[in-house]
């Protein structure tokens, strides 16, 4: 767990010392009071990237030249300290006092998720925030899955850079084989997590819809072909494109009420509960096989919610196992929730409340 927070101007918070509780922890304050900023720091420290597509210089306080946030985390191997500096347009990482070669000895150490008042985007946007989230779950129960992931990734650069350059078939041909080694084990991988997410998600998510929801995981390329066949056949397209066009940096999940597919029927409030549903869902699986529990940051879950489904909601966090970090305006956001320590924070400056 997430055991203390020291912060230095990040957002408008100039310097802050936060020490969280392993269950909850309720952070009040009026809006613009510095609410998001806190958990978008904690997000930073496990993320090496901002929220939103801002630039990392917008978080450095309006006048200063760097932001500097340091963790304690409670792990099985000891309390380690994590901590992150921005300045002159870099960042640089450090865990237990050595640099570290990739963000995700970070995020082994302290997993990460938030749910924030864009949360319904997951539903509405693009397959690239779903097939993120799909895959920190996959991360954190299967090891080989991030070097397999890497190793595509590279590959899919090195075709795509090919088909630009004009280069021969031979070559183009090499990566393809790349491609389908590590596709196949990423694909698998992803189809194995979604098997077991699948039935605590439509648990969870009916508890929060009163209606039968569920999803469909989509590798990238169809059904009854093999990946090599498949992009072998899609070579006049993708070189006519100058990209690749099927594989697992194409999958995505499709959401469906009903018999409808949630994307075209649902309003803002049900997408917001169905992506709700599925990040608690991924929470929860986990905590059936982790040893460390998520750390999950809660922005405002009363936007955009009835008094009904804000409780519905409060009550499904709670019964999910995990160190929540929740911010509302007012006692109302926190209510069904076991929040132990609170936070009062204005202007930035956070104060512990009794
Ligand atoms: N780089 C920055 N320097 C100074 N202030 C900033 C910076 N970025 C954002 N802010 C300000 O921080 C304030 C608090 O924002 P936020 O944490 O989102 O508030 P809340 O979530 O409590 O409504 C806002 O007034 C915002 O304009
Ligand atoms: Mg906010």
């Amino acid at each position: 767990m997430l055991a203390t927070i020291d912060i230095e101007n990040f957002r408008c918070i100039e310097s802050a010392h936060l020490e969280f509780d392993a269950r909850g922890t309720g952070i009040l304050g009026r809006n613009a009071s510095g609410k998001t900023s806190l958990l978008e720091a904690i997000f930073f420290l496990g993320h090496a990237r901002s929220l939103r597509a801002n630039t990392r210089e917008k978080l450095v306080r309006r006048g200063q030249s760097f932001f500097r946030i340091v963790g304690q985390v409670e792990t099985p191997r000891g309390v380690l300290t994590a901590g992150t500096e921005f300045t002159g347009g870099r960042s640089r990482t450090r865990l237990a006092g050595q640099g570290i070669s990739s963000i995700s000895e970070i995020a082994e150490i302290l997993p990460i998720q938030l749910i924030d008042p864009s949360v319904h985007k997951l539903v509405e946007e693009g397959s690239a925030r779903r097939r993120r989230l799909l895959d920190w779950g996959v991360f954190h129960v299967e090891q080989n899955f991030l070097a397999a992931w890497r190793r595509y990734q590279r590959a899919l650069l090195q075709r795509n850079a090919a088909f630009r350059s004009g280069q021969t078939l031979a070559v183009i041909s090499a990566w393809e084989a790349e491609l389908v080694e590590c596709g196949e084990i990423v694909d698998r991988h992803r189809s194995a997590y979604a098997a077991q997410l699948k039935p605590v998600f439509e648990e969870t998510a009916e508890r929060l819809l009163d209606e039968p929801v569920t999803f469909e995981y989509r590798r990238g390329w169809s059904k009854d072909e093999t990946l090599a066949d498949e992009l072998i056949a899609k070579r006049p397209r993708d070189l006519q494109l100058r990209t690749t066009t099927v594989g697992p940096h194409r999958a995505d999940l499709t959401f469906r009420m009903g018999e409808t597919v949630a994307r075209d029927r649902v309003s803002r409030g049900q997408q917001k509960l169905m992506a709700c549903a599925f990040i608690l869902s991924q929470v929860r699986l986990r905590a059936v096989t982790a040893t460390m529990p998520t750390c999950l940051l809660l922005d405002d879950p009363a936007a955009e919610l009835d008094v009904d489904n804000l409780g519905k909601l409060l009550k499904a966090v709670d019964s999910v196992p995990s160190q929540l970090i929740v911010t509302s305006v007012s006692d109302a956001g926190l209510q069904g929730i076991n929040v132990v320590r609170r936070f009062h924070v204005e202007q930035g400056k956070f104060t512990p409340m009794l």
